[in-house]
């Protein structure tokens, strides 16, 4: 194999190294281009730009292939728990049944949050959004908890995790119960983690609280599912802010607002809210599969198309049957699905969807699980925020070990020249 390009340029010829990774994906390494020729790449949107060397999530984008740590996304999702996935994307390894005891049991020891944390969320009006309040109150964490970590120290990188798995879920279930108006509750520490959460979720203090194992089990496939997905724009987010050497709870905090927005993961919010309305429209998807067309409607099928993935999202797959399950489980028989599924069989024989290689993605089906497990709209994008922190807190860590450079792009200037008053 060649191991460079050349590039031509005012009559020279440079020489740039090419630089393989461990599946045979291949980069033009430009970092000395500016220093040898005054050029810098043009690239909005990073479509080309591939910003870190990571060894923690390989996806192809054109097969659907998702590994996390070389596992298959099938693999993990049918047979491990979202606590041993979060410890093999954070440390690099499926823990041994004694380090997930450990991890459990650390993680049960650190399930509380300052009391002084209710005071801020209690100054929010019921109508904050969710993911407002999560992130609002991860940056507030940062004041009742140590913001330095020396990533070099195993033991204070280990404990910094350890807070952070243990009170974020906390925060969730908070978020949720304040726009519920329910009283605020803690862990029940006797369950596992992702069935704890389902309690601090739902548990009414006037009533028992009996999961049932059908839901838990859809729930950690869905937290697996959105554990990471390489340099997406919330852990891109992450790891730039992390490159300032902000501590670890600023840069998940920044995450959660990076993952907020519509065309990432407020998507799944977005999508059900489409389905709703073509529902209260009268159920009509041709019409909306015109406009999703149409250049000069902003309107967009939402949960379909991904960055990445120019072939079937494998974890759309999983979620697909997941939801089939879980809602004949529950004896649910939501309309919208209905509709989902109208409008994917639709996108899938038009040209339109086709040619652009255009698939429903991870959020086109979670929202209706989230639905059926009684979780509000507002919700799921918190849903998600919890199932990427793992992916999130190994990207900063992999960051910060790799003592990567601050995250500072350059630009190419079209504004006036200068001027004078
Ligand atoms: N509906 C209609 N047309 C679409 C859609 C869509 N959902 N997505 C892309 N297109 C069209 C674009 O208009 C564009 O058409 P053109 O070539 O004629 O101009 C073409 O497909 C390529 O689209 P881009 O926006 O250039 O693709 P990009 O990679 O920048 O965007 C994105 C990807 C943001 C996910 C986009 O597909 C989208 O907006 N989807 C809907 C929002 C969504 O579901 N987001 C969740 C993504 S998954 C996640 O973050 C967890």
């Amino acid at each position: 194999m060649e191991d460079h390009v050349k590039l031509q340029y005012n009559g020279k010829t440079i020489e740039l190294p090419l630089v393989e990774g461990s599946q045979q994906e291949k980069a033009i390494d430009i970092q000395k281009l500016r220093a040898s020729t005054g050029l810098i790449t043009l690239d909005p949107g990073f479509k080309n730009t591939g910003s870190c060397k990571s060894g923690i999530t390989y996806l192809d984008g054109e097969q659907g292939i998702l590994r996390y740590r070389g596992y298959n996304i099938e693999d993990l999702a049918a047979n491990a728990s979202f606590l041993e996935v979060a410890y093999l994307l954070i440390f690099g390894e499926l823990p041994t049944p004694a380090q997930l005891t450990k991890l459990q049991e650390d993680i049960n020891r650190e399930s509380l949050v300052d009391e002084d944390i209710k005071i801020i969320l209690k100054s929010f009006p019921k109508t904050a959004h969710p993911m407002g309040v999560l992130s609002s109150l991860t940056s507030a964490l940062i004041s009742f908890n140590p913001s330095t970590v020396d990533v070099e120290s195993e033991e204070d990188m280990y404990n910094a995790i350890v807070l952070l798995l243990a009170k974020f879920p906390i925060l969730c279930a908070w978020a949720h119960r304040k726009i519920k108006g329910l009283p605020l509750n803690y862990a029940n520490t006797s369950l596992t983690y992702t069935d704890n959460f389902g309690h601090m979720l739902f548990k009414l203090p006037h009533q028992e609280y009996h999961s049932q194992p059908e839901v838990i089990d859809a729930l950690n496939k869905l937290l697996i599912l959105h554990a990471d997905h390489e340099q997406n724009c919330s852990t891109s987010t992450v790891r730039v802010v992390g490159s300032s050497h902000a501590g670890l709870f600023a840069s998940i905090s920044a995450g959660i607002s990076a993952l907020w927005g519509p065309l990432h993961g407020g998507a799944n919010q977005a999508v059900i809210e489409m389905l709703e309305a073509i529902r209260a429209d009268g159920g009509d998807t041709s019409k909306y599969m015109a406009k999703a067309k149409d250049k000069n409607d902003p309107f967009r099928l939402m949960g379909f198309g991904h960055r990445v993935y120019k072939n079937f999202d494998p974890r759309a797959k999983i979620i697909k049957k997941t939801a089939d399950e879980v809602l004949s489980h529950l004896g649910i028989h939501d309309p919208v699905l209905d509709i989902a599924k109208g409008l994917e069989k639709q996108a899938l024989e038009d040209p339109y969807f086709v040619e652009r290689k255009l698939y429903p993605n991870v959020d086109f089906y979670s929202g209706i699980i989230y639905r059926a497990l009684g979780i509000p709209t507002e919700m799921f994008t918190v849903l998600f925020a919890l199932g990427r922190l793992p992916g999130w807190i190994a990207q900063w860590r992999e960051m910060r070990l790799n003592k990567e450079p601050i995250g500072r792009p350059r630009q190419i200037y079209v504004g006036a020249t200068e001027r004078h008053m």
